[in-house]
């Protein structure tokens, strides 16, 4: 039997407000936001259909938590409010159905479609024109005051206009937003935290929080924090802005910081419902986090009129993507061996559902950062998807220990070979040192057949794995060596499968040299540095002699692989394996790469999102060829941004620099002309 809903209510309420606490005031959660909002609405759900069961004091009745007592408190000029949840497209047409009713028969709404910004809401005064108070949401009526705090952050005007021809801004004038931090910030920030032996930040909406809820504003001015506004709190004078849309372009024209390029208005709902589809792969190129999107009615009298249930105003709707962190049991670690020998620790969890998908095992990236964040075996640890990312325990949650979980520790030998493992000056990495470790081999011929190197088509882990354990091959040389009957008599294998497979094998005898050179997985030798090495050193015999120094010569080759070259070729093992290769057939073809034109000679590049034709490495081959560069970053050297569908933030960097964006039909017509 399961509990009353009288009871499972009385659970509910004590569960949020400790969660709400926990969030709000502490700035430590210990659930997701995704659980927390699970339980929000299992009580929503109770208390709708039994109405006699609603308290005053539920969380449902009212705003927001309790400001921290510390900081100076601030009434609001108006209610700061939340957004209701909507967690489908069903949800979104349910209301626009109940706001519908509301209304007069056959009203049409559009809409305006934001960004819904994973981090700390803001309240900032301006009075004629000068920003004089800077709160933060608080419980909805009163905030905190964090003025001086908000003053470090670049992106917010101290005087509006921002641009002293602007626009008169009004007498007084409140705006709300979002305070932030992006994602390439956070990761810094932890870097520089872990090489100080700080704990890292679990993540950046709770790191914003704390950042900006400090009583020195000079801890929150070392901090990345980023702004974004969208709502007119409260405004005095005429001429304010009758619709959201407006809003948001009112906003930007005095100089605040509003997110109009992933803004968007619609028509109708129909287009707003289309429009969720286009965001589902965007969100993930964004370089900050985003739980959702928010959906407002844009002619703001008719949304003020619908009025607001509880702490939420029915204009608009919040529509939450699908959880992408979870809470769950660590029941164990597993360990992979890299073809280089490193040691990846790995989660076994209790499986888990995150974001769609249900997870088993995570990253657990190395050893120093388990300890670091003192993950312990038999935790409740937070799991976290994004994209197309490999899951990762992002940390453990302590209050939830029962005092019997297990420290873990790196092992003292290898897990598949039993040699000694060992560690190297200056890396955080442990390693096999056996160089014969049968797991080094399967991955280094797993990395040897992959695409990028030697491209071997049909040979995929459980082939090598075969070809290991029965002791077939102890090399990738062997590859070279093998019979029709070596094959015949593994599992799986019939004549044409052998056929092919040997077929595939002797396709790969004549790849160009750059693929051989990758293939040897020399550290930090990949493809393009292996093309970059041959253009000094075009034979392998040049490369096996060359000195530190020469390499250290080559434009844009760092100390550390120039050493790791030098030390690859001192050991005899790889120099017999360039024989072995040879006498095996491969023959090391000269890379040949003679420039097609030199129609974009002085011409930097770059890509972002999906191309209609070529993928990103046929574009940089193509234009490469033509004399032009590709580079990875948007800076003032940027001469054109090659856009498809669903750009990354380059998109972004490059309209705000000017930087001209053109499709793949107008780098054609460039070749072209
Ligand atoms: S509008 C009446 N717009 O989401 C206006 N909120 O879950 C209500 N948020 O407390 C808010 N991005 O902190 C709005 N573009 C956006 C937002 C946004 C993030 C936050 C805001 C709010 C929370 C509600």
């Amino acid at each position: 039997m399961g509990k009353s809903p009288a009871d499972r209510a009385v659970e509910l309420r004590e569960l949020i407000n400790y969660h709400n606490y926990r969030y709000h005031v502490l700035d430590a959660p210990v659930i997701t936001d995704d659980e927390y909002d699970d339980l929000y609405r299992e009580l929503v759900q109770i208390e709708r259909e039994h109405p006699a069961l609603v308290t005053p004091d539920s969380p449902t009745q009212r705003v927001g938590a309790e400001p921290r007592s510390d900081l100076p408190k601030v009434q609001h000029p108006a209610p700061v409010l939340s957004l209701a949840n909507a967690f489908s497209k069903e949800d979104l047409v349910a209301w626009r159905t109940r706001i519908g009713k509301l209304l007069p028969e056959r009203t049409t709404l559009d809409y305006v479609v934001e960004p819904k910004l994973d981090g700390l809401s803001v309240v900032l005064t301006y009075e004629r024109g000068v920003f004089t108070m800077g709160a933060t949401r608080g419980n909805g009526e009163i905030g905190e005051d964090v003025t001086p705090n908000l003053r470090t952050i670049k992106s917010l005007p101290l005087r509006i206009p921002a641009d002293p021809d602007g626009p008169p801004p009004p007498e007084r004038l409140v705006v709300r937003g979002e305070v932030f931090i992006r994602l390439d910030d956070f990761y810094r920030l932890n870097e520089t935290r872990l090489k100080n032996d700080d704990p890292p930040y679990v993540n950046p909406r709770n790191t914003a929080s704390g950042s900006l809820r400090q009583l020195d504003a000079s801890i929150t001015a070392d901090r990345p924090l980023q702004l974004a506004c969208y709502q007119i709190l409260y405004g005095e004078g005429d001429a304010l802005p009758a619709t959201q849309w407006d809003v948001l372009h009112f906003l930007t024209g005095l100089g605040f910081p509003v997110m109009l390029c992933h803004s968007t208005h619609c028509d109708d709902l129909e287009a707003v419902l289309d429009y969720l589809e286009v965001w589902e792969p965007k969100r993930h190129e964004l370089d900050f986090e985003i739980d959702g999107l928010v959906i407002k009615v844009n002619n703001l009298q008719i949304s003020n009129n619908l009025g607001v249930v509880g702490k939420d105003p029915r204009g608009a709707m919040a529509f939450k993507f699908p959880a992408e962190e979870r809470t769950t049991q660590l029941l164990d670690i597993g360990i992979n061996v890299g073809r280089t020998g490193v040691l990846a620790p790995y989660a076994l969890l209790n499986p888990v559902e995150v974001g769609g998908v249900t997870v088993k095992q995570a990253t657990l990236h190395n050893f120093e950062d388990i300890q670091l964040k003192d993950i312990r075996i038999g935790d409740t640890v937070i799991v976290k998807r994004s994209g197309e990312v490999i899951p990762y325990v992002v940390g453990p949650v302590v209050d939830l220990r029962a005092g019997e979980e297990k420290p873990i520790l790196p092992p003292e030998t290898c897990p598949y070979c039993h040699a000694p493992i060992v560690r190297k000056e200056r890396e955080i990495a442990y390693y096999c040192s056996n160089p014969d470790c049968p797991e080094r081999l399967v991955r280094s011929i797993e990395y040897w057949v992959s695409r990028r190197a030697m491209d071997i088509e049909g040979m995929g882990e459980r082939i090598v794995r075969q070809l290991v354990e029965e002791a077939i091959i102890h090399d990738v040389a062997d590859l070279y060596y093998l019979e029709k009957s070596d094959l015949l008599h593994l599992e799986g294998f019939g004549d044409k499968k052998a056929d092919n497979l040997l077929a595939a094998i002797d396709a790969s005898r004549h790849r160009p040299l750059d693929r051989l050179l990758t293939a040897l997985g020399i550290k930090g030798v990949g493809n393009t540095v292996a093309a970059l090495l041959l253009e000094y050193f075009p034979s392998l015999e040049m490369l096996m002699e060359v000195s530190q120094e020469a390499l250290e010569n080559v434009p844009g080759l760092g100390p550390h692989t120039a050493s790791a070259v030098v030390a690859f070729w001192e050991e005899d093992r790889n120099r017999r394996r360039i024989e072995k290769l040879r006498a095996g057939g491969v023959e090391l073809v000269p890379v040949e790469k003679q420039p097609a034109s030199d129609r974009l000679a002085g011409l930097t590049f770059v890509i972002t999102g999906t191309l209609p034709n070529l993928s990103r490495d046929e574009a940089s081959e193509l234009i490469e060829q033509h004399g032009g560069k590709v580079s990875g970053s948007v800076s003032g050297k940027t001469d054109y941004v090659l856009a498809g569908e669903n750009p990354g933030s380059k998109l972004a960097q490059a309209q705000q620099r000017g930087v001209p964006i053109i499709s793949e039909s107008t780098l054609f017509n460039l070749l072209e002309s």
